[in-house]
């Protein structure tokens, strides 16, 4: 297959960009990627030179830069995750996330029904989704399933939810060949340190403050971002067209747990005193219209196609704070800016 990837300069695109190029040799591998603030092709660079990968700096939401895209690789399967992916940033900035969620989704749809004609055999459109569209749940009260109607939020998940249904309705309208996922939080290597995982190990590491909104008792279900691009690998070969795979960890925490969690693991690491990370711990003002609690049921892709998520969170944690430790470039050119200059050097022309 000729299949163009959205947003694999992202956390979660990067490790879905990187398992197709490796699995799949067979495959052109195409990422197309705007490289926004959360693009980074750093998150990249060992397969960069692979015969099979190809990158095109493009935005979603133009027509002219995905029909070329289409055209010149001649795609026959898409991967969609560009996306604005951050709910505080939607709430400063709500219109960028219907430009680029709703109004990107639809002219991908677009330009690929356009470019594929009438002829799907053989064509994929494979949308990711989270499982904020469900809205929030109460503690202790049940699991997102895939027929719990949408509640959407914020702004972020009120967008993904609005791309959602363009897919969908794409399927009942034109029979396009759409397939779609809805998954939990996701954690590991390449997370930009603007979310709770990654700000905290990075905060941890300089011993800055650590912001828990509201009292930390929101719950959110932790996947590995490789168990995510696992399914997502699954779920392109294997799932059924006009389905959806909620897909998720059964990993409920509490997030002042969770960073008590990553202190303890990280005082060890790092050869402090037990205890002197979480000393960091300040509560701050809530984050408004905070869901509670996101739990999935994820039981339809066991039965139906098999997955399960292989890493337990202790050691997916673990793993994962170690792989900041070890690639503090990685994070001091995050932080610093300097990641968007790697850009300029691979492939300016
Ligand atoms: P991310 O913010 O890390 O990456 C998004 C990528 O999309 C970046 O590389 C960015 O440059 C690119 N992009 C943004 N606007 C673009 C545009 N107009 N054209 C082309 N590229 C553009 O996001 P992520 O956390 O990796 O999430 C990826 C997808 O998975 C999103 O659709 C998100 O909604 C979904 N998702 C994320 C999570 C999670 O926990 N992070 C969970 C479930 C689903
Ligand atoms: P986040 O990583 O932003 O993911 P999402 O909002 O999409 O679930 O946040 C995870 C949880 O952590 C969420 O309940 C908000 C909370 N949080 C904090 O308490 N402090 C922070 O600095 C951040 C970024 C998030």
């Amino acid at each position: 297959m000729n299949i163009l990837i959205t947003g694999g300069a992202g956390f979660i695109g990067s490790h879905v960009v990187r398992r197709f190029v490796n699995q799949y040799p067979d495959y052109t591998i195409v990422n197309f990627d705007l490289l926004t603030y959360a693009g980074n092709l750093e998150n990249i660079k060992d397969i960069e030179g692979a015969p099979n990968y190809h990158f095109v700096k493009g935005d979603i939401q133009s027509e002219e830069d995905v029909t070329s895209a289409l055209t010149k690789y001649d795609i026959n399967g898409i991967i969609h995750l560009a996306a604005e992916s951050h709910v505080d940033r939607s709430i400063t900035d709500p219109l960028v996330f219907v430009k680029t969620n709703v109004l990107g989704t639809s002219n991908l749809l677009f330009c690929a029904k356009k470019y594929w004609g009438n002829d799907f055999e053989g064509k994929k459109f494979y949308h990711v989704s989270t499982d904020e569209v469900y809205g929030s749940l109460e503690m202790g009260g049940g699991f997102f399933t895939e027929t719990t109607a949408y509640d959407p939020r914020s702004p972020y998940s009120a967008s993904k939810a609005s791309s959602d249904h363009m897919v969908m309705a794409f399927f009942h309208t034109y029979h396009f060949p759409v397939v779609m996922s809805n998954c939990s939080n996701n954690y590991g290597p390449n997370h930009f340190p603007e979310k709770l995982i990654p700000l905290m190990i990075h905060n941890i590491i300089q011993k800055k403050p650590l912001p828990v909104y509201g009292k930390g008792e929101n719950v959110r279900d932790w996947l590995h971002v490789k168990d995510h691009a696992r399914a997502i690998d699954t779920i392109f070969h294997k799932g059924k067209l006009g389905e959806n795979y909620n897909v998720g960890g059964h990993n409920e925490w509490k997030n002042i747990d969770l960073v008590y969690l990553l202190c303890n693991i990280m005082d060890e690491k790092l050869g402090r005193k037990a205890g002197e990370s979480a000393e960091l711990i300040t509560y701050v003002t809530d984050r408004a219209g905070h869901d509670l609690r996101y739990a999935i049921d994820a039981s339809k892709i066991e039965k139906d196609l098999g997955w399960l998520p292989e890493y337990t969170f202790e050691s997916g944690l673990a793993e994962t704070v170690d792989w900041y430790l070890q690639n503090q470039e990685w994070l001091d050119h995050v932080t610093s800016g300097a990641y968007r200059a790697y850009y300029q050097q691979q492939y300016a022309m």
